[in-house]
């Protein structure tokens, strides 16, 4: 057989003891895929002394020296499942550059400077691939980066944060606000015990700016994406949604736009959205991850599975070893990064949303017609108007859902609302998608 493709695995925690396992247990399929078997060079770790179980590796493949790993003339592929933008962006360079083809989850890194890997990677005739960097298990770089590479992408709207999503999911089952419902993900394991980069949106915006670069042939980076997270979401938001034939989820959307000059543009955002039961996002549960993917010939596309966890992300990070592998052995790589459409990324005051306004008002005449003309002052235009009484007292409360608008108009309606002196509270602002 032809001699190995010897990998150095820059990582092994939840992620890389996976790697090693599943390269363990699957070695003689995989060669025979490949052509040629897969060997582990070294593995580079931050302690040596750290208790890794019955991993089936041989010790002496650690080193805490990963730049050292990476250079030596034995490495043909670099694996970096340790995260983080320094030092696995100048590990990463140092391999594509030297024309070692790398396979990484690090959604920060290329979320943040994904254009440094991509032309270290034209550099050196290297691959970089990244299928694990978001959704986890579920195929969807690829089918996006060629599958449907003949198609036009208009939109892609997913659910690509577990954490979030269990969070959410036990929001509207039970009925708990969201510290109660952050309490049961913590405990279940489902949230770290800093969950800053999962409930403030940071890690979905990451996966929001690789999506929508890969979608739109356009370098889209974190900097780049609207954000805003779930802490604000309370139970009466998921009260108010449920009213509605709705759930709250936290969305990632990346989205085809114009400009005033009508231009095309690209919008990504990542916030909390309702969204109507029958949409097929609505129905993804727990720490499922979901994208919904609308292309001009595919039609209506949804991927689903489970979007972390150790053995589902090396699956996406095997299936690219091997393609990898497989390119070195033909001497080949694959297409670089597409970034020719270059469209501008529009800034959300300009995106264009729907708003659920919920509001305890006055009960008394014509407050009905006040709340109307501050909507018409900002050329908003209203779709549905509720009227029922608030909690018993003397006031009554209006929920309102508006047509699309600029971002900025809707919230600068609703600041104004909030000025009224008819307007004793705005009690639930939130977004709407897919067509509540
Ligand atoms: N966990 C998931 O479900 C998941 C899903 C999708 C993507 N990802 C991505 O996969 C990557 C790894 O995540 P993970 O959950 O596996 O992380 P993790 O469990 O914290 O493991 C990180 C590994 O990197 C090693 N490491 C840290 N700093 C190092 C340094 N300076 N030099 C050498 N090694 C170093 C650690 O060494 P020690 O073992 O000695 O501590 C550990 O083995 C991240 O980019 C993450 O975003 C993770």
């Amino acid at each position: 057989m032809t001699s190995p493709v010897r990998l150095a695995l820059l990582g092994c925690g939840t992620v890389g003891s996976d790697v090693v396992r599943l390269l363990h247990e699957q070695s003689a399929d995989l060669a025979a895929r490949i052509g040629a078997p897969l060997e582990i060079a070294g593995i580079a770790v931050r302690r040596l002394g750290r208790d890794r179980g019955d991993l089936p590796v041989d010790p002496a493949l650690f080193t805490t020296d990963p730049l050292g790993l990476i250079k030596r003339d034995d490495v043909d592929v670099v694996v970096e499942v340790v995260g983080g933008i320094e030092p696995a962006r100048t590990w990463l360079v140092e391999a594509l550059r030297a024309g070692k083809s790398v396979v990484t989850a690090n959604k920060a890194l290329l979320a943040e400077d994904g254009a440094t890997l991509h032309d270290a990677a034209a550099e050196g005739g290297a691959d970089l691939y990244y299928e694990a960097s978001v959704a986890g298990a579920i195929p969807l770089l690829r089918p996006l980066r060629e599958s449907l590479h003949g198609d036009r992408i208009n939109r892609v709207t997913g659910i690509v944060n577990g954490t979030t999503n269990f969070i959410l999911s036990a929001m509207d089952a039970t009925g708990a606000g969201f510290a109660e419902a952050l309490e049961e993900a913590t405990e279940l394991g489902y949230a770290e015990a800093d969950p800053t980069a999962d409930v403030e949106g940071f890690d979905a915006a990451a996966k929001a700016a690789i999506l929508a670069s890969l979608a739109f042939h356009t370098r889209v980076t974190a900097a780049d994406v609207h954000r805003e997270g779930i802490t604000e979401v309370t139970a009466a938001d998921v009260a108010s949604a449920k009213a509605m034939g709705c759930t709250i989820k936290l969305l990632c959307i990346a989205a085809r736009g114009a400009d005033a000059a009508g231009r095309e543009t690209v919008s990504v955002r990542v916030h909390p959205a309702m969204i109507p039961l029958t949409h097929p996002l609505a129905s993804v549960g727990d720490a499922f991850n979901a994208v919904f993917v609308e292309a001009e010939a595919a039609g209506q596309l949804m991927f689903y599975g489970r979007g972390a966890g150790g053995a589902p992300t090396a699956s996406a990070v095997l299936g690219d070893v091997v393609a990898v592998a497989r390119n070195r052995l033909a001497g080949v790589h694959a297409a670089s990064e597409s970034a020719y459409a270059d469209l501008p990324v529009r800034p959300m005051g300009e995106a264009l949303t729907r708003y659920h306004i919920s509001l305890d008002v006055a009960d008394r005449p014509g407050v009905l017609e006040s709340v109307a003309g501050v909507f018409a002052r900002h050329e908003v235009s209203i779709a549905t108007v509720r009227q029922g009484p608030a909690g018993g007292g003397p006031d009554a409360e209006l929920v309102i859902v508006t047509h699309v608008a600029p971002d900025a108009a809707l919230a600068a309606t609703v600041g104004e609302l909030r000025g009224l002196d008819i307007v004793r509270s705005v009690t639930s602002v939130l977004r709407v998608e897919g067509g509540a």
